[in-house]
């Protein structure tokens, strides 16, 4: 694929099995669990997959599967069912880097050159990247301690709202004063490009806790407010320091699903002169086709079959090429700019 004319992608099927009613049912991700689910259900999640689309293995032009980062026990059943069923059909194993598929999908759905910016919110990550082409991505900035999406289910938890705690917070703030309640705008006025949200936590568990009779939609209103308002100062800070012509503005990750955010985004683009992508909401969320045209990225632009590069052989591996060996081990942690500091990031906990 020429990176400037974008082809898109069609959906054949989309299969995601959900474990938030275990999550509900443990209160949290318990990783034992979620590891036995990955096994119990992975064969008839394919199985239905292919069902739907109605094609056999033998169509396929590879197997793509998630390598990491997140929790090992499901990462390793799903590379381990990958790699069978490409060994077995003859196909090239793709290991995907999980955020990799998040950073592609716009280009699945809307027709976006390189390079953008691309703004990553989900439970366990929150970032800014500058995405020059598929394997090519600059991390700008990311978040000193909670992701955004871990703050919208903290919060939640703390107001007894369930989970997810992000489409449960968006719709109590539907109904609330978003200036109702003052809470701190994290890092105000500060230069940089990173996030932080620890501060607005403690913030909100003191309105929540607190006896100044907040109304539970005006606490949820306010902190949606000031949070997205964070996410929109660094994501137009970063814009300015790409010195690249950018062609767009991207959302991606489970948050970009937020009706709130992307309107925030529109507003931004409209005054930095750039489109914003946002895809819809199930594609936002994790999902298998996302990781598969991430597959479909990296076979258009020859890079499967190219070696995977982790010279220094602490397993992080040193680039972001296709790590299409059969061999490959599946990382609990890997960022996606490999240039990046290993020491920052919002952890890895979940992906
Ligand atoms: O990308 P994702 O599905 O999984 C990870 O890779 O983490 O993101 C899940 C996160 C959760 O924290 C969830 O609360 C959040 O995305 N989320 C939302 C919304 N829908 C999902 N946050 C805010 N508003 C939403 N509508
Ligand atoms: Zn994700």
């Amino acid at each position: 694929m020429d990176g400037a004319h974008p082809a898109g992608g069609r959906i054949l099927s989309n299969t995601v099995f959900s474990q938030w009613d275990s999550v509900r049912k443990y209160g949290g991700v318990v990783p034992e669990v979620a590891a036995r689910a990955h096994v119990e259900k992975i064969d008839q999640v394919v199985e239905r997959a292919l069902d739907e689309a109605g094609i056999g293995v033998d169509a396929l032009d590879g197997v793509a599967a998630t390598a990491g980062p997140g929790l090992i026990g499901g990462v390793i059943v799903g590379v381990s069912f990958a790699k069978a069923l490409a060994l077995g059909a003859g196909k090239p194993f793709m290991a995907l880097n999980h955020l990799e598929g998040h950073a592609l999908t716009p280009r699945l759905v809307s027709d976006v050159a390189f390079p953008y910016l691309l703004l990553l919110v989900s439970g366990g990550h929150c970032q800014t990247l500058l995405v020059e082409g598929v394997g090519q991505y600059c991390r700008l900035g990311t978040t000193i301690d909670d992701a955004i999406g871990e703050a919208f289910d903290k919060t939640a938890k703390l107001m007894e709202l369930g989970q997810p705690g992000g489409p449960a917070i968006e719709a109590l703030a539907a109904k609330g004063d978003p200036r109702a309640v003052p809470l701190p705008l994290p890092f105000k006025g500060r230069p940089g490009l990173d996030f932080s949200f620890s501060g607005l936590k403690t913030a909100v568990r003191r309105a929540v806790q607190g006896d100044d009779g907040h109304q539970p939609e005006d606490i949820a209103a306010s902190f949606q407010r000031v949070a997205f308002e964070s996410l929109v100062d660094r994501t137009r800070r970063a814009a300015e320091a790409v010195e690249a012509p950018l062609t767009a503005i991207v959302v991606a990750g489970g948050v970009a699903a937020n009706q709130a955010l992307s309107q925030r985004l529109m507003t931004l683009g409209e005054d930095l002169g750039l489109p914003v992508v946002v895809p819809p909401a199930p594609l936002c969320t994790d999902n298998g086709a996302m990781m598969a045209w991430a597959g479909v990225e990296r076979l258009r632009s020859g890079l499967v079959g190219s070696p995977a590069g982790d010279a220094d052989g602490d397993g992080d591996g040193d680039s972001a090429a296709a790590t299409d060996d059969l061999g490959f081990a599946p990382r609990p942690r890997w960022p996606l700019d490999l240039a990046a500091p290993k020491s920052t990031g919002a952890g890895a906990a979940t992906a």
